[in-house]
């Protein structure tokens, strides 16, 4: 399963796994939520350890992204999208999350989702799925001119998947539309009266009582959100030091011995300064408020030793 929107840097992949490790306690706070994956796996898997849930991410529209997918507003009964161009992109990703994250370049908001050379062919490809409007490109390429009684977008989308693998023209994939069923998932989430949601910087966040924190910031000299690059790392692990709840952090490493590693996970990435992919190995981390609790609790409940 997916969890969360499509997002740079998303912990989709190793959630499940790591969320595993924090204890229960009345309130979790996601204070760097991002693609609200780990929130969402949350809410999916520990519902009962917890009585509210706190998303907070400090890029605009973040937020009402993932309130808008959960009402619904993305299944395609409502929302049939329409194909974004580059230049619309350049003005709309300024105003519109949606924008920015589902039709750029490995969500990460800056550059349009398709290459010059490809983006026409995307274009009819996905007008013929989604409006079941042909132009002469996509009657050859499909060898007919209407889906005909195919009304689904979903079947449309994989009928145009399996075609695509067929033709072993891999560059053609409509990954906008798998982004797009990505959010349409979030609209099962159930129990939302425990989910509350912010638009700051973590340390504006009010923290309740009987709380679990989990943070996962911008990687030093990696992420780069929103030409956002001036995260203060040394202010940040202050912070979490003199914290009395417990604090998670996700890092590849911390070298100060302020902070315990507690769980450790091989998580392949696209996300380095040379944009090279490869398996790193994530880390969680705990403050002292946080290693105080699991000792009590005796043991962690991934199974790894502390
Ligand atoms: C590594 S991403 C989080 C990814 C997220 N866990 C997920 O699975 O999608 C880090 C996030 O922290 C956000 N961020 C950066 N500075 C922040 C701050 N001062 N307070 C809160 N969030 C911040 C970034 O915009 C980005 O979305």
């Amino acid at each position: 399963m997916n969890y969360g929107i499509p997002y740079m840097g998303s912990k989709s992949k190793i959630v499940k796994e790591m969320i595993k490790v924090f204890p229960k306690a009345d309130n979790f706070y996601d204070l760097f939520g991002g693609g609200f994956s780990v929130t969402h796996a949350m809410i999916v898997h520990r519902s009962k350890h917890y009585k509210s849930f706190h998303y907070n991410e400090i890029r605009k529209g973040a937020c009402e992204l993932i309130k808008d997918a959960i009402a619904g507003k993305y299944n395609y009964d409502v929302f049939k999208p329409n194909f974004v161009t580059r230049s619309e992109f350049q003005v709309e990703k300024e105003r519109s999350f949606y924008h920015k994250i589902i039709w750029s370049f490995g969500n990460s908001g800056k550059n349009y989702l398709f290459g010059k050379d490809i983006e026409k062919q995307k274009e009819s490809l996905h007008n013929a799925v989604v409006f079941d409007q042909f132009d002469d490109w996509a009657k050859k390429f499909f060898g007919f001119e209407t889906f005909g009684k195919l009304k689904d977008i979903k079947e449309r989308r994989l009928y145009c998947k399996n075609k695509i693998k067929y033709n072993k023209s891999k560059r053609m994939d409509l990954e906008q539309l798998e982004r797009l069923e990505q959010l349409q998932q979030l609209q099962q989430l159930q129990q939302l009266e425990q989910l509350n949601f912010y638009n700051k910087s973590y340390i504006d966040v009010p923290i309740k009582d009987n709380s679990i924190i989990y943070c996962d910031p911008p990687y030093k000299g990696t992420a780069d959100y929103d030409g956002n690059n001036r995260f203060n790392h040394a202010e940040f692990l202050d912070w979490v030091h003199e914290n009395k709840s417990p604090v998670f952090i996700s890092e590849y490493n911390i070298d100060d011995k302020r902070f315990r590693c507690i769980f450790k996970i091989k998580k392949r990435s696209l996300l380095s300064s040379d944009k090279s992919v490869g398996d790193k190995i994530e880390k969680l981390y705990v403050n002292k408020a946080g290693l105080n609790l699991l000792m009590k609790n005796k043991l962690n409940k991934s199974g790894q030793k502390l």
